[in-house]
Parts: structure tokens; sequence; C-alpha cells
């Protein structure tokens, strides 16, 4: 069998440890592996693909990126960009592909499955949204990055009894800044699910004042809401939909409402792709080798429209549209323990 793998939307730590697993299993099962480059837009027109043996995976484990390259180019989105993509699949006598990604690369995935396609999927997002898997490749990695980068902005807060504001990713849901602020000891925690109006976040900075609290540290998610903050626009959106949240300037914004609100210096930090640069953290290369095995397993067993996704802690296969149908957001619970402990 000819399998193919390829890796979609914004790029994470993990990626080449799962397209090394895929990669060796399938060679030293038989099979023959080619690698699609540069996401999606690697299955249009002829076709961008590059064979993958054994020399080409050497030293991948502990590289950050992607080996294979990344885009956001969007197939369904394109006219006849789906039957480019089964078109481009026969050019290249590809049997069977490994798409992994997050919610926009996982939906041309199901896609392609409902069409016939013989395809199977590996989660992959450093926004930790997508549904039923426990795991995402390079959320683990990014939150080590967050919480030191927060201890890192405590020493500078504390040694000029400054506010700290620290933005970090998450276009829709907090998972980094929630996670990234209990690991860090982050004292406010501004995300999506649970909205702060910006009166009650200059009160708690003033409150830490007055208890001679000097500085103090604010994680928050980019894609946040703050009633009574004015936000800048998004930048352009991609191929599929989504604005470049960055641009919002949300953190930036925030330290200087701070600032002319109670007059206590502030700063901000935008953490932005440190995020999702770098090598993996080890749970980050060790779920990839799993997954990537269960993939092309998946695969001899002729098995498709699934992904290799982590449930009650072990490898499962899920439907490809149970991952995508809804965004996981950060519970109650969760965001109680970082509101408890801060
Ligand atoms: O892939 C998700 C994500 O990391 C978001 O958190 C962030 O908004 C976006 O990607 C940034 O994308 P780009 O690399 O295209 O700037």
């Amino acid at each position: 069998m000819r399998i193919a793998v390829l890796t979609g939307g914004g790029d994470a730590a993990g990626l080449n440890a799962a397209i090394r697993s895929v990669g060796r299993h399938a060679l030293r099962g038989g099979d023959e592996v080619v690698g699609v480059l540069n996401g999606w837009a690697g299955l249009l027109g002829d076709g961008d693909t590059r064979p993958l043996d054994e020399a080409a995976l050497l030293g991948a484990l502990r590289l950050g990126g992607t080996l294979l390259g990344s885009s956001r180019t969007n197939p369904l989105r394109i006219d006849d960009g789906i039957a480019q993509v089964e078109a481009a699949m026969a050019a290249h006598r590809i049997d069977a592909l490994v798409a992994i990604g997050g919610d926009d690369t996982l939906s041309v995935a199901a896609r392609l499955a409902e069409r016939g396609a013989h395809v199977v999927g590996i989660p992959k997002t450093v926004d930790f949204d997508l549904a039923v898997t426990e795991y995402c490749i390079g959320f683990d990695s990014a939150v080590a990055i967050v919480a030191e980068s927060l201890d890192r902005l405590h020493t500078t807060a504390a040694s000029h009894h400054r506010v700290m504001v620290c933005e970090v990713m998450g276009r829709d849901t907090g998972w980094l800044a929630v996670m990234g602020g209990i690991a860090g000891g982050a004292d406010l925690c501004l995300i999506p699910e649970f909205p702060l109006h910006l009166d009650e976040i200059v009160a708690r900075i003033a409150a830490r004042d007055a208890q001679g609290k000097t500085s103090s540290i604010i994680v928050v998610a980019e894609g946040a809401q703050i009633a009574g903050l004015t936000a800048e626009a998004g930048g352009p959106a991609d191929a599929f939909g989504h604005q470049n949240l960055a641009r919002r300037a949300l953190g930036e914004r925030l330290a200087d409402a701070i600032e002319s609100a109670n007059g206590h210096e502030s700063r901000a930090t935008v953490l932005g792709h440190v995020q999702r640069g770098g090598s993996p953290v080890a749970t980050d290369r060790i779920w990839p080798s799993r997954l990537g095995m269960a993939a092309v397993d998946a695969i001899r067993a002729d098995t498709t429209g699934v992904a290799a996704a982590v449930v009650a802690n072990a490898e499962q296969l899920v439907p490809l549209g149970d991952l995508v149908a809804e965004q996981k957001r950060v519970p109650a619970p969760i965001y109680q323990v970082f509101e408890a402990l801060s």
C-alpha cells in the first residue's frame, strides 16, 4: 500500500514525531510512504509530494515544526477543490492518507472520507478545542511555554511593581490561558468562556494593590471579549474564515486601560508564535508516536473516516465528524481551580 501523510493548519510541536511514527510503522510493515507538502495545498493541481524513507525521518522526533510544511489552504473553499484532491491522490497513487491537523484540516478529511477516500486523522491544535479527544498534538508543549513565560514575567513584574498582561493563543477557547495560568501562577485569567468586564478587572487589581501586592500577572486569551474595552479589529480572514486575532492588540489595550484607570504601571507581552515553535515536550513525542502507529493500524484494517485520538488515556478510533462537531470549551471546574488558587 502507498500511504501519504500531511500536516495542515498552524504548526505545533510534536508534528514531526507523528510523521516519524506513521512513516516508520508503515515502512517497517512493508508499505510505501509519501509526504504531502504544505497541507492540502500539496494535493491541489498537480500535487506536491515526496517519498519518505527511513533517512528522511531520521532525527525527526525532537524537531519542532513540520518537515512537510503546512498551510491553511482549504479545498472546500476552492471550486472543484475536493475533486482536485481526489485527482491528485490518484495521480500520486495514494491509497490512503493520514491527515494531521485541527478542526479545519479534519473537516476536509471528513468530507474526503464521506466521498469514499481512505482517510484517517490525528488531532493537532495548540488551542486544544477538538471534541472527544483528551490529547491534541502541540498543546502540552505550548502550555509549558506559557508557564515558563509567566515564571519569567513574575520576576520582572515583582522587580518593577508592575501589572504584566500576557496575551496567549486561543481563538475561541481559553485552554492555553487557563492551563498556562494554573501552571504559571497567574493572578487573573481572561478567556472567552468566562468573560469579565473591564471594571471588574480594574477592581481586582485595585484590591490586590490594597492588600500590598504590588505586582500582578494577567493571562489573557487572544480571543477573549472584555466588555468596556475597545480592541482593534482582527486581521484579514484566512481560507477557513479565521481572523488574525493578534492584530486586535487585546493585551496592549488592556494594559493601557488598567494603567489609565488606576495608575498602576502596566506592560503587555504577546507570546504569539513562540508558543508553537521549538522542540516538543515528552508527551508531545510519546502520544504522537502512539497515535501515528494507531493511524497506520487503522488504515491496514481498512478503516476510514476516523481519527486516532486519545480517550480514557488510550488510543481510540473516533469518527472524524465527532472531533469537529463542536468546540471543546473550558468547563467551570477547571476555571474554578484557577480562581480558587490565584
Ligand atoms: O491554529 C490555531 C492558532 O494557533 C490560533 O490559536 C491562532 O489564532 C492562530 O493559530 C494563528 O495562526 P497563524 O499562524 O496563521 O498566524
